[in-house]
């Protein structure tokens, strides 16, 4: 028997639509969303902020391992969370294009990472909780229950964030534009030196085209209650 609560880990490319299945897959069992590209996009935010080069890995091992970062309930969007960095609220901050645009340069730096998975790891020592990333299933918690390795076509993930954009009421930007722009991501996150991003050996892939939400969530939570009923 395991001393922790159980352990969800989602991981997959940018616009698998993860944030939103993770948080309804916690919500559902009652676990603890955990966003861990929003760590790494509230320290790109802080080294944009104080002017650091985005190259400059000793300025900004330094500025992490000094930085306090904090996920806190958000009481307006029901179960969704709100992202701190040394006090400060950045939690639409961290949204925009620029942080977006240099968030893989700083995700990339090893220095960062270990930072910030060994933060993941103790929140996570007492488990429920659904964590969601790039490197959950092989680096965070490798001995997750359950591991969910979440995906989608390129076509298929444009044409989802169009369709975020139009909904926030942002300047349109083409579907070959937004291909092209997730398809440099995916190359970005997935051939770089530390942990880059792989499915796990027992992960369960899901691929997402023509499902929406709630069947891609009712989906992991019965693999969920399966494998706890094992
Ligand atoms: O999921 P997201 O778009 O908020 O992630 C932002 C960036 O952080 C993305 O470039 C991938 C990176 N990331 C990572 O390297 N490892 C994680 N566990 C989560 C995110």
């Amino acid at each position: 028997l395991r001393d922790r609560q159980p352990i969800i880990a989602i991981d997959g490319p940018a616009g698998a639509g993860k944030s939103t299945v993770a948080r309804q897959v916690a919500a559902k069992l009652g676990l603890v969303y955990l966003d861990t590209g929003s760590m790494y996009r509230a320290v790109t935010w802080l080294v944009l902020q104080k002017g650091i080069a985005i190259d400059d890995e000793c300025a900004i091992a330094e500025l992490t391992s000094k930085c306090k970062i904090e996920l806190t309930p958000n009481q307006d969007l029901q179960s969704s969370v709100r992202v701190w960095i040394d006090g400060i609220d950045v939690t639409q901050a961290i949204r925009t294009i620029e942080v977006t645009s240099q968030v893989s340069a700083i995700a990339a730096q090893s220095y960062v990472r270990q930072a910030l998975v060994k933060q993941q790891q103790n929140w996570g020592k007492k488990g429920g909780l659904v964590a969601e990333g790039r490197d959950i299933g092989t680096h965070v918690f490798p001995d997750a229950e359950v591991k969910i390795f979440l995906t989608a076509s390129v076509s298929e993930r444009a044409r989802r964030r169009q369709e975020d954009f139009n909904k926030q009421g942002q300047p349109e930007i083409s579907l070959e534009q937004l291909e092209r722009d997730i398809a440099e991501r995916d190359w970005k996150d997935s051939t770089r030196k530390v942990s880059p991003l792989q499915k796990a050996a027992d992960a369960v892939e899901v691929q997402t085209d023509g499902l929406n939400i709630s069947e891609v969530t009712a989906q992991i939570v019965n693999y969920y209650q399966q494998r706890l009923s094992q």
